[in-house]
């Protein structure tokens, strides 16, 4: 099947050189194979969406400045109207800000100009092998659990392609799974992804959380007991190997199972068939085991805490899920995710993310990876007054993000956005600072407050508000919110 690609470029010679480069791939070089890539051009929006029109393209690589309508624009009614088309935006400004508009209106990627003709065909090759993804998991329906499932993972990056490249190579297998990483990287969510993507996606996902039960109880939850087993066993339960027949038993936290535990577990692997506590007949199942842990088994096995049969057992086929901090190119595209999702769970207007917050985000480390990414942002809308998150809505994180925040610029451009954001900031810390100060002096009276700065006193208590700071006050001034924020107690 040929690969259809539309570029769109206002200037001759970039399409000429793009339409080169993407024919020279091959299989060994780009990852795709060029020749069978069918590549037009348009000179302009206009002729880009009316080519569109006429006929299919898997993608279309647009450049952003363009006369008349700009990239964006064009970006805009190719993903109203097409918007499984993946489209790779070409900015020539290098600048975080426009591409991250471009990836909130549903760019795929974007490329910094001038680039390298790898740059290209990694970016395009990676595209092609997403669509690859999403369309040979669900042959049939294309609103499956299986589509749904990946679609949700955000990860346009190299590190999180790679794990989409494994998701996708052992699902459709019953191999054991591990998935590892620290907290909060999306175990979980990879856990479910080769589940919806296997064969096995019309039977049950079922997880036991191997850390929060007690030996006995944990037996008990995965093999199933017979009444009158031990005092409490009332009633003959059903153990997750059973319920979870024909389908995918997630074993999260791993790691934590107690040796005599994993003694059992290593037979029911062996021999496909366990026996519920207190039972005398043995039951076979069949279900594929994914496990997640945070912890190194392998130093655990050296230490004797992990039975090293067990290990090898279960390390089948290893995904390892990297923190967030090794792939900070997925943070812009998260951070727009948590917040569409917040936004409307709240019934809010999507909200913005100005330039220096985008930079908070994008240096601080994670330590607590997508959760906190996650947290963070759930924060941020509640606190945000006027639907633009900045650097004062993400104080848990600003203070520790900022020693990074300042790095040295390299070209005209970065200098240019690092001095925005550098005034954007400062002046966002003085601002509050003298709402802070006037309030204090002012025994947190509004009214007063206002006064003696010479501002009108709703201009004042806008800026209160784009802060977030509320006053305790039960004077005359009514200025009491209930918005989250900084409080100022009366004097
Ligand atoms: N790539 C991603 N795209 C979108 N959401 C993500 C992604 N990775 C993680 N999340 C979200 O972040 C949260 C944490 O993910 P998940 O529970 O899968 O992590 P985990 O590694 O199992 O964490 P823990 O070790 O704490 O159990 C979830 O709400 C999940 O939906
Ligand atoms: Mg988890």
């Amino acid at each position: 099947m040929s690969v259809r690609i539309l570029i769109v470029d206002d200037e001759d010679i970039v399409i000429r050189s793009c339409k080169r480069i993407i024919a020279a791939a091959t299989p060994a070089s780009g990852g795709f194979d060029g020749a069978a890539c069918k590549v037009d051009a348009a000179q302009s929006g206009a002729e880009a969406l009316r080519l569109i029109e006429q006929q299919p393209y898997d993608l279309v690589v647009l450049d952003i400045m363009m006369p008349k309508m700009d990239g964006l624009e064009v970006l805009q009614q190719v993903k109203e109207r097409h918007p499984d088309i993946d489209v790779i935006m070409v900015t020539g400004l290098s600048q975080i800000t426009t591409a991250v508009k471009a990836m909130k209106l549903g760019a795929f990627d974007y490329l910094p100009k001038p680039f390298d003709p790898e740059e290209l065909q990694r970016v395009v090759q990676r595209a092609l092998e997403h669509r690859r993804l999403l369309s040979e998991s669900d042959p049939a329906e294309s609103a499956s659990n299986a589509r749904y499932h990946f679609e949700n993972i955000v990860g346009a990056g190299p590190a999180m392609q790679a794990v989409f490249r494994l998701i996708a190579k052992c699902a459709p297998t019953n191999s054991t799974v591990l998935v590892t990483g620290e907290s909060g990287t999306g175990k979980e969510m990879i856990a479910r992804a080769v589940h919806f993507n296997s064969l096995r996606k019309d039977h049950p996902f079922v997880t036991v959380d191997c850390n929060t039960l007690s030996e006995n109880l944990l037996e008990s939850e995965l093999f199933g007991h017979v009444k009158g087993a031990f005092t409490g066993a009332v009633a003959t339960k059903r153990g997750m190997f059973e319920i979870a027949n024909e389908g995918t038993l997630f074993l999260d936290e791993f790691g934590n199972i107690p040796l005599t535990t994993q003694a059992k577990l290593l037979r029911v692997i062996q021999q496909r068939e366990f026996r519920p506590v207190g039972a005398t007949a043995v039951q076979t199942t069949n279900v594929r085991l994914v496990a997640a842990t945070n912890k190194d088994l392998k130093a655990m096995v050296a230490e004797g805490h992990f039975r090293e049969d067990l290990y090898y057992r279960v390390n089948v086929f290893p995904i390892h899920a990297p923190p967030l901090r090794e792939r900070r190119e997925d943070i812009p595209a998260l951070a727009f995710h948590f917040l569409k999702r917040v936004c409307g769970e709240l019934g809010k207007p999507m909200a913005e993310i100005s330039d220096g917050a985008m930079s908070v985000l994008t240096h601080y480390d994670w330590p607590g990876n997508v959760r906190e990414l996650e947290n963070v942002m759930q924060r941020a809308v509640i606190l945000a007054s006027d639907n633009v998150i900045r650097q004062s809505n993400l104080s848990s994180i600003v203070e520790m993000a900022a020693p990074a925040g300042v790095d040295v610029p390299r070209t005209s451009e970065d200098l240019k956005l690092a001095k925005k954001i550098a005034r954007e900031k400062s002046v966002e810390d003085i601002e509050r600072q003298f709402i802070l100060e006037t309030l204090k002096r002012n025994g947190s009276n509004v009214t007063r407050s206002a006064e003696e700065t010479g501002m009108q006193r709703t201009n004042f208590q806008a800026l209160m508000k784009k802060y977030g700071i509320r006053v305790r006050d039960t004077g005359a001034d009514g200025a009491e919110s209930d918005e989250p924020g900084d409080e100022v107690a009366p004097t």
